[in-house]
């Protein structure tokens, strides 16, 4: 081909043609000038042509202003005089000491909760939590005068700081925290560095249980309320805070009463934004710092397997007994683990829309990038691809995780097993559902018990099959994935321009500033009674979680005194922002 072209002769120069190519020079140079006048950003970024060109193609562009993952101007208060007081009082030796000092002294409660506590009131291990409420009221006496304080089955602490506007027509801001921690066993007490309930401080790290996961929120937000008051701030929109007392073991006791209450004063979709803690703050992801706000949390769900026989003697035994089928159960549950996909209904592919644009070009890996517009329109050859290319790194956010945690069977070596079970923990994606989980684990059960000539009672089975031998599946716990809380939400822009204009990314010289994504919680916290009362769930913690989480839930849990010191500045600001969004309307 090229040789043919090569050979052609050129067309011979004359006046005509010369006139035609001056036309549209001049065409061209008024037409590009006319579109440079009207949208100077074509001059300056070159993506912005392609953008508007190709659409869609470019929306996970490097750098695209017009693409995924806007971002909100930084909000600051309108109220300077507050704002002032407020930052000034954050930025003082004698606060920073006494802030620390509070979240030290109320580590030294061990205000443990057990799977296995009886009803408050009965269970004489509740009574620790009466230390709590003492020490906060000791502490903050000044929002104790300011606020009304219900007791929700006992232990549970609701404080109501009234606004001017009734919560018809400004709805309250909720604020969540929890008052328990995770246990610490007494053979671990000598792997901690600093004993779990000394709450000790070393200058740079605060040491203990609860450091991080919850009395540093706890502590946050109602120290944010104290500056408030002092400031002399008073508020249009009704601001609540609410100290759960059972989040670590699912919240029935305080978590759920709490959240009933709530709903028979405010009504379905009475509450403006719900935050609570996350996990993730302000985190480095593909070389860029970001702050990742959770807006939906995985369902949940403990699956049982009980597999039944008559029993005998160990010396005529069957082929296949009850640990042998339910091995086999058990083997191809794992054999066929629930299959990934990335759809945009999850947080976390936003979160990859986020980085796409906003990390480095060279720190996010092109094989991501290039199937995120297919991703976003449906595409689900390109949903199953990418989820293939996140499974060694983000496996679990993008599918339903299961742990066979829990396996029993026969109590001795010569008799036959008449019962083995197995019970099994799944976070349900956000894209699937219980029934969903349900089906999956029925259409592979279902004929292994067929084929050993057993029963199968299925998850909705009414169980009164008198067949010993049978295969039974039930459910229990469980619990949907969460609503996703939308980010187009004039709540979702009052947080983020908050933590825009509060938070800093982790490299203050090279970074600008901090980037707000959308982010999927794997785990569970007590907003899981609250979908009714919002659909402005935000579970958000404003610090760096480093080296797993701060320890939470382990040996040596900590917070970075510098971080914490300052959350109180970003509770107050949300408070601020959300009070000047009642006037704006
Ligand atoms: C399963 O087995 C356990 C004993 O391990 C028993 O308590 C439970 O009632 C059984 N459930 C069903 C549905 O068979
Ligand atoms: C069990 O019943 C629920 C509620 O009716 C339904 O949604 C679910 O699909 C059923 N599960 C199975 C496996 O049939
Ligand atoms: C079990 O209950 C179902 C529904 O009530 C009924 O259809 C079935 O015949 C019952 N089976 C036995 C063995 O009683
Ligand atoms: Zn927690």
């Amino acid at each position: 081909m090229e040789k043919l072209l090569g050979q052609q002769t050129k067309p011979p120069r004359n006046k005509s043609i010369i006139r035609m190519f001056f036309l549209r020079v001049i065409v061209a140079v008024t037409l590009t000038s006319a579109l440079l006048f009207t949208f100077p950003d074509a001059l300056l970024k070159p993506s912005w042509i392609t953008e508007r060109l190709f659409g869609l193609s470019d929306e996970y562009a490097p750098n695209s202003q017009h693409g995924a993952c806007q971002q909100v101007p930084k909000l600051s208060p309108k109220n300077k005089d507050v704002e002032q007081f407020i930052q000034q009082k954050v930025e003082s030796p004698e606060y920073q000491k006494e802030i620390i000092n509070k979240l030290s002294g109320i580590i030294r409660i061990p205000s443990e909760s057990y799977d296995d506590l009886g009803p408050i009131g009965e269970d004489k291990r509740w009574d620790i939590f009466y230390k709590v409420e003492q020490y906060i009221k000791a502490h903050y006496p000044t929002v104790f005068q300011n606020v009304k304080l219900d007791h929700v089955n006992t232990h549970g602490l609701l404080l109501t700081w009234e606004g001017s506007v009734p919560a018809s027509e400004a709805k309250p801001l909720l604020m969540l925290a929890h008052q328990d921690v995770v246990p610490v066993f007494a053979e671990n007490v000598k792997d901690w560095t600093h004993p779990p309930y000394d709450g000790y401080y070393d200058g740079e790290l605060i040491w203990g249980r609860g450091a991080t996961d919850d009395k540093g929120y706890l502590i946050s937000i109602i120290e944010s309320l104290d500056l408030l008051i002092k400031s002399g701030f008073k508020p249009k929109r009704t601001v609540i805070l609410s100290f759960g007392c059972d989040e670590e073991i699912s919240g029935a006791h305080c978590a759920l009463p709490i959240s009933q209450l709530l709903h028979s004063r405010y009504g379905d979709d009475g509450i403006y934004l719900i935050i609570d803690e996350g996990s993730m703050g302000v985190q480095k992801e593909f070389d860029r710092s970001f702050a990742m706000v959770s807006v939906a949390e995985k369902g949940y769900m403990d699956i049982s397997i009980n597999v039944t026989s008559t029993g005998g003697h160990a010396s005529n035994p069957p082929d296949h007994n009850t640990i042998g089928i339910l091995s086999e159960i058990v083997t191809t549950m794992e054999n066929n683990p629930f299959t990934g996909r990335v759809t945009s209904k999850n947080p976390t592919f936003d979160f990859l829309g986020c980085a796409a644009v906003h990390a480095r070009e060279s720190s996010f890996p092109k094989e991501i990038r290039n199937k995120l517009s297919k991703v976003a329109r449906g595409d689900g050859k390109a949903q199953k691809k990418l989820a293939e290319v996140l499974d060694s790194t983000m496996r679990y956010y993008f599918r339903t995780s299961q742990s066979v945690g829990i396996i029993n069977g026969g109590i001795k070596v010569n008799a036959i097993p008449e019962l083995a079970m197995a019970r099994v923990n799944v976070r349900i994606a956000v894209e699937s559902s219980i029934a969903q989980v349900e089906e999956h684990y029925e259409k592979l059960i279902k004929p292994i018990a067929k084929k050993h000539g057993m029963v199968f009672e299925g998850f909705n089975s009414t169980r009164n099959s008198t067949d010993p031998r049978k295969v039974s599946v039930f459910s229990q716990d469980g619990l949907e994935p969460s609503p996703v809380s939308p980010v187009n939400a004039e709540a979702f822009k009052v947080l983020s321009g908050t933590i825009r204009n509060t938070l800093k990314p982790l490299d203050i010289n090279n970074e600008g500033d901090i980037i707000v994504t959308p982010y999927l919680m794997t785990a569970n916290t007590d907003t899981k009674y609250f979908w009714a009362l919002t659909k402005n769930i935000y579970r958000y913690t404003p610090i760096t979680l480093e080296q797993n989480l701060n320890h939470a839930h382990t040996t040596d849990e900590f917070i970075r005194a510098d971080a914490f010191v300052r959350e109180p500045l970003f509770f107050a600001t949300l408070v601020l922002n959300a009070d000047d969004a009642v006037a704006a309307r």
